[in-house]
């Protein structure tokens, strides 16, 4: 007897000092949605394989962790409205079902955005055809999951970096005043669910003067728009508190709630020429764009704690005013950092390492909350 408690402590004392293979689902470590259930609700992008529940170690870890998630790419123009007139709700059908069973609040991601679009459009020649995909695209599917949806992106990255209207198909077909016809239309189509602007760098201070003058052009033609999303793409050591900080006041004095949606700190160093989170930009693969193959220096592992905790302790400084902050990946596997904007190097952005483990980074994170540190 005395030698299986023993035993039993020995198995304890090691699952809780190697991490175990899950110890935030084993139960001993505190959940980020459980942690910040008064501030904000914490969320993931998912992915299909998740959303498909391939592993259920991790689908048990994602129901646990988080309470809203964001579908990485399946209700993308080109993944749920493929051709003209048909629409694939396959996937998003799929990711409803998830968050009902899971209780996890969907934030639908996106309308309208200029990456990611089907082919045909791409090929539009006509105003009077873009117009006609537009208005159904936005019809179609803002209805259909109306009520089953918590929130939408509405509009995604209409913004250049100085805050003038970026030059998209959009722009082009159907003038500046694309966007506050998205929100018209979602408004109409889907009465009961929040509706959202949403885009990288706006906490910058001339994008985001750019953001706010497209906000209050919305509100000014009586459309309704609930929220903006920061993207939260960041760089170690180079998070820029002040710009967030600035953000979040003006951005909630427009009477909206003010969220980061997208959130990730790359450790990496950007190829040269590489602004801001625009999908398609591609640059090509070299060894020194990729130093921690093996593993992440602790000096390293230190500084991303470091920039979290902060970023943390600025988001419950303004916890009234933080609707919801989402991770773009649950861990560092996942992440499309792994693959953008140079393919195949390995990224540490996330909180949770490749098994999954809380890096210390979530550490620090939770201790804002528990004021206890683990590692
Ligand atoms: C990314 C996905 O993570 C990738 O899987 C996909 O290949 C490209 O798009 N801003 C956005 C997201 O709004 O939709 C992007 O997601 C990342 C940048």
């Amino acid at each position: 007897m005395d030698k299986l408690i023993s035993f039993v402590l020995i198995v304890t004392i090691c699952c809780i000092c190697t991490g175990g293979n899950n110890p935030s689902a084993a139960g001993e470590i505190p959940a980020l949605k459980t942690v910040f259930k008064e501030d904000f609700l914490v969320g993931a992008a998912l992915n299909r394989r998740q959303v498909n529940e391939a592993d259920p170690m991790a689908t048990a870890f994602i129901a646990r962790e988080f309470n809203t998630l964001t579908p990485e790419n399946d209700m993308k123009a080109a993944l749920i409205h493929p051709e003209w007139g048909r629409y694939n709700f396959t996937e998003a059908d799929k990711l409803i079902a998830f968050g009902l069973r899971h209780h996890i609040l969907v934030n639908a991601h996106t309308l309208i955005w200029h990456s990611q679009l089907p082919a045909f459009v791409m090929q539009l020649r006509d105003k009077d055809s873009l117009q006609h995909f537009f208005k159904d695209h936005i019809r179609v599917i803002a209805s259909r999951y109306d009520g089953k949806v918590y929130s939408w992106d509405v509009v995604n990255e209409a913004l250049n970096e100085d805050g003038t209207m970026r030059k998209s198909l959009f722009q082009r077909s159907l003038g500046d005043d694309y966007v506050v016809q998205a929100f018209q239309l979602a408004g109409q189509a889907a009465p009961h669910t929040k509706l959202y602007y949403n885009d990288y760098n706006i906490e910058r201070p001339g994008k985001r003067a750019g953001a706010i003058a497209l906000i209050r052009k919305i509100q000014a033609a009586g459309a309704r728009i609930d929220g903006v999303g920061i993207q939260g793409h960041w760089h170690l050591g180079k998070v820029p508190f002040q710009d967030i900080e600035e953000s979040i006041l003006a951005f909630s004095a427009l009477g909206i709630d003010v969220m980061f949606t997208e959130l990730d700190i790359s450790v990496l160093p950007d190829p040269k020429g590489v602004e801001g989170a625009d999908v398609n930009q591609q640059k090509g693969y070299n060894s020194a764009l990729n130093p921690y193959v093996g593993s992440l220096p602790d000096s390293v592992q230190q500084q991303l704690a470091s920039d979290y905790e902060a970023l943390f302790r600025l988001f419950l400084k303004y916890r009234d005013k933080i609707g919801r902050v989402t991770f773009w990946g649950v861990n560092d596997g996942d992440s499309w950092l792994n693959n953008w904007p140079v393919p195949g190097r390995t990224n540490y952005p996330l909180l949770f390492d490749r098994q999954f483990n809380p890096k210390i980074a979530f550490d620090r994170v939770i201790a804002l909350k528990t004021g206890t540190v683990t590692k």
